[in-house]
């Protein structure tokens, strides 16, 4: 680890690119404070200028840096939730070049839950924007080998293994003492309204202008036709439904299905991926970028179909990426 560590904080404080893991997804890393270097992980994502980057910090007074002004309740929020996948929206500081929010007066602000990642951003010694290591509106990677495939001429890759959690972090904004959601993730605002009860008054609904590229209908789309099933197909009753998939010609030729429980009958599909054995979510987030990465290489596969799950708790952010995934296919469907 260290030497991999060293290597990449020493690129980084050069002004080059760094993929490294975090606990959600392998992030494309350059100095946050470096525009010219910021401006390279735009090149090599083909990502559009108006999408502005997450800012990775180690400690609390990265945080207090980056921020114009941190208010207390914002500093026992990330308390509790950090190093963890939440990613606070805040009003920026001056020492924030304007690449890395796309002229935003706001900077997305996250402590990464893994190790790398924390040791890498106290090496360079500055904090590290960092937007999902892939090429702009394709899959998420979680390994580094996603990476890679995607990326291949990047300065360096900080083979970590695979991630954790498996989606990205839940983005909130913060507007004194209200809270909205920009982008659902592993955690939600209940469990922020749980943890910290009546700590910041909790706006519903989605904001008013695209302020989040994550919020665009099409988005983390692998290069194949992608169709999802309806929750229940396979979820509640699935020994059921499969009997009935597995006599009826529901699958054209070719089709890669993603499941996320083990079924009693092999399901007549060219190549089926579990998720998860018994519909757990957090496995299911875990493994959904790398099943779909999976179906998208596999030469034999020409679409996939993938089974939605119930939208409650991590349900809700899956639901999220599973949407925008498939949403340019639901269209003609
Ligand atoms: O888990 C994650 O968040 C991963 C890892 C690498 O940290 N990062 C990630 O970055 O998903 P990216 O760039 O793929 O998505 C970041 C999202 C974008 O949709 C961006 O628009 C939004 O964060 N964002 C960043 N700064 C923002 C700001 N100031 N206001 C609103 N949205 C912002
Ligand atoms: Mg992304």
């Amino acid at each position: 680890m260290a030497e991999s560590i060293k290597k990449a904080a020493r690129i980084i404080r050069q002004g080059g690119l760094v993929a490294f893991p975090t606990e959600t997804v392998y992030g494309l890393g350059a100095n946050a404070l470096d525009p010219i270097a910021v401006a390279r992980i735009f090149e090599a994502k083909e990502r559009p200028t108006f999408d502005p980057l997450i800012v990775h910090v180690a400690s609390l007074d990265g945080l207090a840096r980056l921020a114009k002004r941190v208010d207390a309740s914002v500093f026992r929020l990330v308390e509790t939730f950090w190093p963890g996948p939440l990613t606070v929206v805040l009003p920026k500081s001056e020492l924030v070049p304007d690449i890395v929010t796309a002229g935003l007066a706001t900077v997305g602000i996250r402590m990464p839950d893994n190790e790398w990642a924390l040791r890498l951003i106290r090496e360079s010694g500055c904090p590290i924007a960092a937007p999902s290591a892939n090429k702009f509106g394709q899959l998420s990677p979680v390994t580094a080998y996603h990476v890679k495939k995607q990326l291949p001429t990047i300065d360096y890759i900080l083979d970590g293994g695979p991630t954790t959690v498996g989606i990205e972090s839940t983005i909130v904004a913060i507007n004194g003492n209200t809270i909205q959601l920009l982008r659902p993730g592993y955690v939600a605002l209940d469990d922020i309204e749980k943890a910290l009860p009546g700590l910041f008054h909790i706006k519903h609904g989605v904001p008013d202008k695209l302020v989040a590229p994550g919020l665009m209908k099409s988005h983390y789309s692998p290069r194949k036709p992608l169709y999802m099933l309806e929750t229940g197909s396979f979820f509640s009753k699935e020994v059921v439904a499969l009997s009935t998939v597995s006599v009826s010609p529901l699958f054209p030729p070719a089709t890669g299905l993603i499941l996320h429980s083990q079924t009693a009958i092999q399901p007549s599909a060219a190549r089926v991926i579990y998720t998860s054995t018994n519909h757990s979510l957090t496995e299911v987030a875990a493994n959904l970028f790398a099943a779909l990465h999976a179906m998208e290489e596999d030469g034999r596969i020409r679409q996939i179909y993938i089974e939605a799950v119930p939208e409650t708790g991590l349900g809700v952010a899956i639901m999220d990426r599973l949407k925008k995934a498939a949403y340019r296919y639901q269209a003609k469907n």
